[in-house]
């Protein structure tokens, strides 16, 4: 399963970027206002920290606005990730920038259909949103199985990117379904390799070689 950073903060992204094993960063309105700075130059940082796909969020909702926003976008640099809300008009600017070998990170999926027509529209990448549907009393990752089982049916090309992570559960669970990517907030990913276990046992092997000396 491929790890995605979930953050535009450009320090946690330089932290992280050197230890291999982060394969793309996905950034939303959201996470590009915390930072305070404009979105092409962050983006343009990024791709120069992290060689893989690098999602950008257009903020037009309209097909023709999104398309634009898109194409520039795309230009800026060949990891570039379009991400485009799943509306009506967001499948439409999909299929166009697809079409153009434009690559699409299909965002607000919260449902087996959007998720079924994200992948018809030639999405690269399909984001379900899991902990927005937990925080709602529904089930984020039944709806990944769901969705892992139907690409699968129609052997279709688009990833499946786990969004909306909000704790190492979620990461283990993307990966026992078979998801292709999870994206994760920096101190979700920070805890993935901690266990109070591997301390203890790291502790007494140090305290142990030291009595053998
Ligand atoms: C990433 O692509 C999404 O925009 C992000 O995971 C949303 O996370 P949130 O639900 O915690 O805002």
């Amino acid at each position: 399963m491929h790890i995605f950073l979930d953050t535009a903060n450009l320090e946690e992204i330089r932290k992280h970027a050197t230890s291999g094993l982060i394969d793309g960063v996905t950034t939303n309105p959201s996470l590009i206002a915390k930072q305070g700075a404009d979105l092409k130059s962050v983006i343009q940082e990024i791709t120069s920290l992290v060689d893989g796909p690098i999602s950008a969020e257009v903020l037009a909702t309209d097909y023709d606005g999104m398309l634009k926003e898109g194409l520039e976008y795309a230009k800026w640099h060949e990891n570039i990730c379009v991400k485009l809300p799943c509306t009506d008009d967001g499948l439409r600017a999909c299929k166009t920038l697809a079409d153009q070998d434009i690559k699409v990170n299909m965002t607000l999926v919260f449902s087996i259909n959007q998720a079924l027509l994200c992948a018809k529209a030639g999405a690269f990448l399909v984001s379900p949103f899991v902990g927005r549907l937990d925080d709602i009393g529904q089930s984020g990752m039944d709806l990944i199985a769901d969705i892992v089982q139907v690409y699968d049916n129609y052997g279709f090309d688009t990833m499946i990117l786990v969004a909306s992570i909000r704790h190492p559960e979620h990461v283990k669970m993307a990966a026992l379904y078979g998801a292709d990517i999870a994206t994760i907030p920096t101190k979700v990913f920070e805890k993935l390799s901690k266990h109070p276990l591997t301390d203890i046992g790291l502790e007494k092997f140090l305290a142990d070689a030291k009595k053998k000396q």
